[in-house]
């Protein structure tokens, strides 16, 4: 998934505005990034490995265009080199692209024959061949996109500029988004709305196999079938987004420490009263729900799976959603399908959605960023209200989901009568009391730290849990691999004594959580297992458990409900110290995006 931007003006330097939508782009990739522009009549490239930032400082301050296309990126196709940066050009066309042409190379065999060459490993340098091959043969734009777009298959978002035609950018959509933003004396395409909100809020949108032409002043916009369609002028509303870090040293320490205001204010419209939680959609008329997500959003399935299952009596099957597309869901009229994103455009999830949405069954989503591919696509949307999540490590946006998806598990064992109104009141008063739950643990920094100091230099680190805790596991391994580079597994606590406890060796890290009273005898007998073994454990708990041998965090006691949220704020505490002393790119850490558009 990539960040790409388009700009055409009468009277301003549109480089800067450019370089402030990629910057405003990174979060969907950072690998490389590159910019074609006007001058003298001749369409110029500049391009570089590395962030926006590098892009920026290759540009001649001086320099000044009114027509330009830009792109930072997430590699699919080829390196993350300067050659495979974009923009891409094939003689008369120069294009940014954001998707995969996943025939690519049947459009590459035949342009080979047509005596075309490439120079790069990409998709996209293909995808400029192809529209130029289009070019040369139609010289018309409007059957050049439309043969372009009969061809490839594939998704993209592109925008194109022509030499001969340097008065109009073009762009076409299929899966991937793009936004064309209107202001009197500038035109802007983007990924995204948000990307652009400082120059417009007033933007159309494009649908699958749509596509405009942009000018100083005009913008049409075609159907497949070459007709012009008329579109309504959408507004963004931008919310009260706090973007900057403020004192924090990272966007994700920020972004953990918010978490007692943006549970709360995600709960906050169903916790007053029995009859504000019954605002809630009523999900008892489902025989099955199933959750479908991808990485922390997946993890936030499980634990929705969980009290489902064990509190309401409610079967919940969970999916990843790159699997889910391809394999037998048995779904029926029956099966509510719950679509978790924090984003609302990972292309993953919108490709499930689509399958379930094909066969016209009830879809709900819960996602975080209003105005989404997903938002916009799911029968009824409940929106997180985690705020702007810009570390590419979901902390706050997790803790959001678990909580929405608790009271759906609430609200629904009361109405199928599994839970009783005083356990229904009780969590909601829990919920009420948030802050002073999850203050204690998002102020014991030294316990983290000290933590941090003993696992920081390790090659591997286990998570260890029993249901519930299992699933927090996999949350908390993920945080500290994917921001301290160190290989993290969760593993079933019962089950590392078929196989993988080979692993364990003396001064092994293992991270666990028991607060399962049904369950803690055993897990605990699982830690005594690897510490046999020469193990270092870390145990978080809210039983008042005493054991020289282990390391241990104390968490309040609080239902089932609430916690999730209690276990896995030390876990995202321990992966951001940890990072910390690595000195990794905590915010925006090496290979990964914070939307990944792409399958
Ligand atoms: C979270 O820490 C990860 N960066 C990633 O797994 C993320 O949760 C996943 O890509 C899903 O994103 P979404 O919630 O925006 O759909």
């Amino acid at each position: 998934m990539c960040g790409i931007v388009g700009a055409i003006s009468k009277d301003r330097n549109i480089l800067p505005i450019l370089i402030t939508g990629l910057k405003n782009l990174e979060y969907r990739g950072y690998d490389s990034a590159g910019v074609a522009y006007l001058k003298n009549n001749k369409i110029n490239i500049i391009k570089t490995r590395g962030k926006v930032n590098k892009l920026e400082n290759k540009l001649n301050k001086n320099e000044i265009s009114n027509i330009g296309i830009a792109h930072t990126r997430w590699a699919t196709h080829g390196k993350a080199t300067s050659n495979n940066a974009h923009p891409h050009r094939y003689k008369h066309i120069t294009i940014v692209h954001n998707g995969i042409i996943e025939n690519y190379e049947e459009m590459k065999n035949t342009l080979l024959k047509e005596k075309y060459s490439f120079k790069t490993d990409t998709d996209t340098e293909i995808a400029a061949g192809l529209l130029n091959y289009y070019y040369e043969k139609f010289n018309d734009i409007n059957k050049v996109i439309k043969e372009f777009m009969n061809k490839v298959i594939g998704s993209y978002a592109i925008v194109i500029m022509i030499d001969n035609d340097v008065d109009n950018l073009y762009c076409l959509k299929k899966e991937s988004p793009i936004v064309i933003g209107i202001n009197d004396n500038i035109n802007i395409i983007a990924s995204d709305i948000r990307a652009i909100t400082k120059y417009t809020d007033k933007y159309y949108t494009l649908n699958d196999y749509e596509y405009a032409k942009v000018n100083i002043n005009d913008i049409i916009i075609y159907d497949k079938d070459n007709n012009i369609i008329k579109k309504d002028i959408k507004e963004y509303k931008e919310e009260n987004n706090n973007n900057s870090k403020g004192h924090y040293k990272h966007y994700m320490l920020k972004e953990i420490m918010e978490q007692k205001e943006t549970i709360y204010n995600t709960v906050k419209p169903y916790i007053n009263s029995i009859g504000s939680l019954l605002k809630l959609p009523d999900l008892t008329k489902y025989k099955e729900i199933s959750i479908v997500g991808c990485g922390t959003a997946y993890h936030a399935g499980l634990v929705a799976k969980y009290l489902f299952e064990e509190l309401t009596n409610t079967r919940c099957n969970v999916y990843l959603a790159s699997e889910y597309r391809y394999q037998n869901n048995f779904l029926s009229k029956d099966t509510l399908t719950i679509f978790i994103s924090q984003s609302g455009e990972t292309a993953d999830t919108i490709s499930a959605l689509k399958l379930v949405k094909s066969k016209n069954y009830p879809t709900l989503g819960i996602i975080n960023v209003k105005e989404t591919t997903i938002s916009s696509l799911v029968d009824t949307c409940l929106y997180t209200k985690a705020g702007n999540e810009i570390a590419v490590a979901s902390t706050k946006a997790y803790t959001a989901q678990i909580s929405i998806l608790s009271l759906l598990v609430l609200v629904t064992g009361y109405r199928n009568k599994t839970i009783n109104e005083n356990k229904v009141l009780e969590v909601l008063n829990e919920f009420k009391d948030i802050d002073n739950l999850v203050t204690p643990l998002l102020n014991k920094k030294n316990t983290y730290l000290s933590i941090a100091k003993k696992i920081y230099k390790e090659k591997d680190i286990f998570y260890i849990g029993r249901g519930l805790d299992y699933y927090l596991s996999m949350e908390g391994a993920l945080k500290l691999k994917e921001i301290s580079y160190i290989h993290s597994e969760s593993y079933a606590a019962g089950e590392l004594k078929h196989g993988t406890i080979s692993l364990i060796e003396k001064n092994t890290k293992v991270l666990s959580s028991a607060t399962n009273t049904k369950l803690n005898s055993k897990t605990i007998s699982n830690l005594k297992e690897v510490l046999a073994r020469g193990a270092d454990i870390y145990l978080i708990t809210d039983e008042n458990y005493k054991d020289d041998t282990f390391t241990i965090i104390n968490i309040p006691k609080a239902s089932y409900f609430i916690k999730p949220i209690l276990v896995i704020i030390p876990y995202q505490l321990i992966a951001y110290y940890t990072a910390l002393l690595k000195g990794t790119n905590i915010d925006k850490p090496k290979n990964l995006a914070k939307s990944v558009t792409v399958e």
